[in-house]
């Protein structure tokens, strides 16, 4: 018997199915459309998502022979904070699902900011007013989309991220479809109360958004349901946030323990254990996981809008490579940056700096730069953003990490990790699974139908592929670190 994880992420979506030792039995993925209407927003079609989702998964059942009597059960793990609104009856989105990335709403930030300023909703929440969460992704839609919020007010609209989107279809839809959420997913729609874990009144009501159309707010492993039509008769049991999911999946347990995901995005997670600590250094306090009716757990965030995406938008916006892999062959062709600093503000900047004024910059621009300059520029962009976020959350954990875990998509660009060890001057650890995302979800599947026994039992599946060692001398480290800072002070108050 295998576990099945559902990862739908902010590019594509994945179905892969795992054994007991977290070895990959099969995987199946699609791409979807990336909806760029305006300059700065982001949609993503949800319907093209759900139909997506059921051949991912026929795909990897096939390939492998499996049907869905061969999983004991299936999580589901889904890029965070991306905004779908349906009707309950018809099934019908309203309008297509505003993406994390989306920056249609930083008037509202600015507006909210100067009540009481950016983190008038940081001790409830762990959040600071951003165009990057759920809450004003909905308020937006509610006052911008016809009948949207009339039909809210009659109960017929549902809003879920991507999580619940999918659940909903796969436990029958209209007919009968569950309406729920984990505790990370809704930790991320400044929403909820960090303590309480459940929807906050006050908050409801600043940024006025109907309780009816919320989700019920449930752990992140436990059989929530049995499976109607593609996956027939399985348990649906782990919902996680992917960033959360990576945490789980890397084994991150111990509070103490992190771990860097370099997908679209690029998102260290510091385990916190049940202490909920508020940053004080631009990092954001979320919710860990919660298994079954274990305690909560918590842990501290550095969130960076753009890594991968950069690499994709040089391919295709650019043309400059053909295949996201390409990249490191292109910064190969060059033995360092040139001068050149690339800082990827294309939805203002996130941790630590949180400005939605900001936008993209290149900077340090002569004759000399050559496209190979620019490639390594992009990459090293993501090292850079990780060493702003590393930095922040030693001063904010008072730890000093003495090495990194990394996993996703990026990490197999053996350039980017050197550079990053470099750059962070700590050990840069590979573990032999990458997919954790995945991973994580699987795991809190298992975890509640007994797959699994307990967390011992999943740590024995985590071991080291390979380890990066710093190798840059200080004083270059400490040049190229000033360079970029002054770059990022460039990309401030684009949008204004
Ligand atoms: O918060 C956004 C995050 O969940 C997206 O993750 O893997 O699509 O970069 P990813």
């Amino acid at each position: 018997m295998y576990i099945g994880s559902i990862d739908q992420g902010t590019t594509s979506t994945r179905f892969i199915i795992f054994d007991k030792q977290g070895q990959i039995i099969s995987l199946a993925q699609k791409e979807h459309a990336q909806l760029y209407p305006q300059p700065g927003w982001v949609e993503h079609n949800p319907d093209e998502i759900w139909c997506n989702t059921k051949e991912v998964i026929q795909k990897a059942l096939k390939q492998a022979n499996l049907t869905p009597k061969d999983l004991v059960a299936v999580g589901i793990t889904n890029q965070r904070e991306t905004t779908v609104m349906w009707n309950r009856y018809t099934g019908k989105p309203y309008y297509n699902a505003l993406v994390w990335q989306d920056t249609r709403t930083s008037a509202l930030v600015t507006e909210l900011s100067a009540e009481a300023g950016p983190d008038r909703f940081r001790e409830q929440t762990g959040l600071p007013l951003a165009t990057y969460f759920s809450s004003l992704k909905i308020k937006w839609l509610l006052k911008n989309v016809a009948t949207l919020e009339k039909d809210a007010l009659k109960g017929e609209v549902l809003f879920g991220t991507m999580d619940t989107y999918l659940l909903w279809h796969l436990t029958g839809g209209m007919k009968g479809g569950l309406h729920l959420t984990d505790v990370t997913n809704a930790s991320r729609t400044q929403l909820m109360d960090l303590r309480t874990l459940q929807w906050d009144e006050g908050l409801l009501e600043t940024f006025g958004i109907p309780r009816s159309i919320l989700p019920k707010i449930r752990s992140s492993s436990e059989v929530y349901a049995t499976a109607k039509g593609v996956l027939e008769g399985v348990p649906l049991a782990g919902i996680l946030g992917d960033q959360q999911a990576a945490l789980v999946g890397q084994t991150c347990f111990r509070p103490g323990e992190a771990k860097n995901t370099y997908g679209t995005g690029c998102f260290m997670l510091l385990n916190t254990g049940d202490s909920l600590t508020q940053s004080t250094h631009g990092l954001v306090t979320t919710v860990a996981y919660q298994l079954g009716n274990q305690p909560v757990q918590y842990a501290l965030e550095g969130s960076v809008a753009i890594a991968g995406a950069l690499v994709q938008w040089l391919r295709d916006n650019l043309g400059l490579i053909e295949k996201s892999s390409d990249i490191e062959t292109l910064a190969r062709t060059v033995e360092d940056n040139g001068g050149c600093y690339f800082v990827p503000a294309f939805s203002g900047l996130y941790a630590p700096y949180w400005r939605s004024d900001a936008r993209g910059v290149v900077a340090g621009l002569t004759r000399f730069v050559t496209k190979g300059h620019l490639g390594r520029a992009a990459l090293e962009a993501t090292a850079f953003q990780t060493l702003e976020i590393l930095e922040a959350m030693e001063k904010d954990a008072g730890v000093r990490l003495s090495e990194l875990r990394v996993d996703g998509g990026m990490t197999v660009n053996e350039l980017l990790m050197q550079f990053q060890s470099d750059l962070l001057n700590v050990p840069v650890v590979r573990p032999t699974m990458i997919e954790t995302t995945a991973l994580g979800a699987a795991y809190a599947a298992g975890l509640a139908v007994g797959y699994w026994k307990d967390l011992d039992d999943l740590r024995q599946n985590w071991g080291i592929e390979k380890t990066w060692k710093p190798q840059m001398p200080r004083a270059k480290r400490n040049a190229m670190y000033r360079s970029w800072r002054k770059a990022v002070r460039r990309s401030f108050g684009w949008e204004e």
